[in-house]
């Protein structure tokens, strides 16, 4: 049958349709939305009609109303209906206890057919799990489904909750630029060519870092902006090319007051969330401890499974692996299982390919029998450095160890990643427990092989620790930085810095960097000048949005909580950007394609 469509005229919605409830039967109400179900049981129709908030039961007795029963035989999945009726309770034995409606139905005296659809490439329903290509294709469809749009309303209420704390805590929002100048954050820029200044780009930025920098100097004291920011950079799960940051920046506050307010705005969040806050203060963990104990700068600290150094133990070895890793100047860690009964010998050569992936040669793993140890280098160690293992790992019977010996970035690569593994694996990982932790302390420089050179940690703008500022060109990479992770079960949420705001020092810091005193002019000269007119101490932190409410929403990819996300390749699958553009806007832009 055709349906016949109608205008809304002069019909208003009175209920959202999952709000419905048994304190309402009796009242006549109108209910508009998507038709989810429909069932025709030989005279009566019933049909789930579904809103953002939920689905109703609407039941269509040709005997009560025979225009509306009609109109319902004509309705498919997903067509926009609006119904008026009037809310009954179910009979004991119809009562839905699954569905927060469930003890209701509306029985309809008009049905308004606003919209048919054509079929859906895939059922809206939380329960199906459709190819996310697809998903993306039809984001539209897919924001229909319960969970899509849970997520929606969860990281808008954390915005708002965002925006509420930090008003009663004195910042000012402010916009920057989108257009601008690019900021070295360490990923590839985005460039935008200019017309009107031919050969010119602008810049989206990383971060709005510099901005907001001189919104300190201009006096603004606390600043916060809910801010997109745009990265060129290989995509991972809690990685968008473009993402949204709340960003920070507070004047005359040290790293205590701005672990504090920080503190504060995640716990608010956290309680919009209904997620159980840690207590405050915060555990801080030093960078090198983090690194000693495991592996890794942004530790899972709900487990333990922590890294053992087994230098020592191995010191003059005579097991050749061994003996030339710390030749070399690298080292050896172990990874000790509890039980060992929990992993076979398959498991044990997948975890030694698994370790691989990140450089390590092989995985030396040795069972601590009750009647002796197994393992393929146990003919290699001499009783002496198996009394010293035993100790240094607190061996006991059933322990299986694992054991990586080279440079130290691979064996913590390596380490890192296998404890991850092995706790998801071991089953020690409460998915429950949410465990909060700043790391600090960071060096300023790490030294980059490719290019040979120094690059920042955070940023150029970061300031060394106050008593390391005097190796800071006779030692770079020994210089502590006064920067600051937050992480959240092993995902980095935030990170930030005290700045340095004396143009001495960030002149020395570009020095370091290789930015001499002519391209620092250049690229950093309106820093400078700003440092050099009056800039007050300085500090803030961005906290990466989206991975805080993926985490807090319990999603295991950020792309679940944004709207409109782009696939690993970077490209919007719905309105299929990137695209080519026309020959003539090119030439308007002084630019020729050379594939
Ligand atoms: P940083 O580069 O550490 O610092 O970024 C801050 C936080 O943003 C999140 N994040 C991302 N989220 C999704 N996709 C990405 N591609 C992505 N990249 C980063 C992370 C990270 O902790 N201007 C400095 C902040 C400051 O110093 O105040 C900055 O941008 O959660
Ligand atoms: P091989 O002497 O190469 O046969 O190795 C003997 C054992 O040591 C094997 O179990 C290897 O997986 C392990 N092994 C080899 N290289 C390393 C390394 N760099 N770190 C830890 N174990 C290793």
């Amino acid at each position: 049958m055709a349906e016949a469509l109608s205008a809304l005229g002069e019909w208003e919605r009175s209920d959202y349709a999952g709000t419905l409830r048994s304190e309402d039967a009796g009242r006549v109400v109108t209910v508009m939305g998507w038709v989810h179900g429909r069932r025709d049981h030989g005279g009566v129709i019933f049909i789930d009609l579904r809103d953002r908030s939920g689905l109703v039961q609407i039941v269509l007795d040709p005997e009560r109303s025979a225009l509306a029963h009609a109109a319902g035989a004509g309705v498919r999945l997903e067509f926009v209906i609006a119904v008026r009726g009037t809310i009954v309770p179910r009979s004991p034995e119809t009562v839905n206890p699954d569905l927060a409606t469930g003890a209701i139905e509306v029985v309809g005296d008009e049905v308004r057919i606003l919209n048919s659809a054509r079929p859906s490439p895939f059922p809206v329903d939380d329960a199906i799990d459709a190819a996310e290509a697809v998903r993306l294709r039809y984001r539209y469809l897919d924001l229909r489904r319960p969970r899509m749009f849970r997520n929606l309303w969860l990281r808008h209420r954390l915005a708002a909750r965002t925006r509420g704390y930090l008003d009663a805590h004195g910042f000012v929002e402010v916009e920057t630029p989108v257009l601008t100048r690019s900021t070295p954050e360490g990923a590839r820029d985005y460039l935008v060519p200019s017309r009107v200044n031919p050969g010119t780009f602008f810049a989206l930025p990383q971060s709005p870092q510099l901005f907001k920098q001189m919104l300190m100097v201009a006096g603004v004291d606390r600043y916060y902006q809910i801010a997109r920011c745009f990265r060129d950079e290989d995509l991972r799960a809690d990685r968008q090319p473009e993402f949204t940051q709340i960003d920070l920046e507070m004047s005359f506050l040290g790293r205590p007051a701005i672990f504090r307010l920080m503190e504060g705005l995640v716990a608010e969040l956290f309680a919009e969330a209904d997620v159980a806050m840690p207590p405050l203060p915060l555990p801080v963990l030093g960078y090198a401890e983090a690194m000693a104990r495991f592996g890794c700068d942004r530790p899972d600290t709900r487990f333990g499974l922590e890294l053992v150094d087994c230098a020592p133990v191995f010191a003059g070895s005579g097991f050749k692996v061994f003996a030339d890793a710390l030749a070399k100047g690298g080292t050896i860690k172990a990874i000790v299982a509890p039980d060992g009964s929990q992993l076979s010998r398959k498991d044990l050569d997948d975890l030694t390919e698994f370790v691989a992936i990140y450089g390590a040669k092989g995985l030396a793993w040795i069972r601590v029998n009750p009647d002796g140890w197994q393992s393929p280098i146990v003919k290699f160690l001499s009783d002496d450095e198996r009394a010293r293992l035993t100790a240094a790992a607190g061996l006991v019977p059933g322990n299986v160890v694992m054991l990586v010996a080279d440079t130290p970035r691979i064996v913590h690569d390596a380490l890192a990643a296998l404890r991850l593994r092995l706790g998801a694996k071991l089953g020690m990982i409460d998915e429950r427990k949410k465990h909060l932790v700043w790391v600090t302390d960071f060096p300023l420089f790490e030294y980059d092989e490719e290019h040979r050179r120094h690059v920042a940690v955070h940023h150029p703008f970061t300031a060394p620790v106050e008593e390391d500022l005097d190796t800071l060109e006779r030692d770079p990479l020994a210089v502590r930085a006064q920067a600051y992770d937050l992480v959240l079960n092993g995902t980095e949420i935030g990170g930030g810095s005290v700045r340095i705001h004396q143009p001495t020092v960030q002149a020395r810091v570009f020095g370091v960097l290789g930015i001499g005193a002519e391209e620092a002019q250049d690229k950093f000269g309106f820093l400078l000048e700003a440092l050099a007119s009056g800039a007050p101490p300085h500090g803030g932190l961005a906290f990466g949005f989206d991975r805080l409410v993926m985490l807090l929403a319990g999603e295991e990819s950020i792309r679940e909580v944004i709207a409109f996300p782009k696939t690993q390749k970077a490209m919007d699958l719905m309105t299929e950007a990137p695209s080519t553009v026309d020959a003539r806007q090119l030439r308007e832009l002084g630019i020729k394609l050379d594939r």
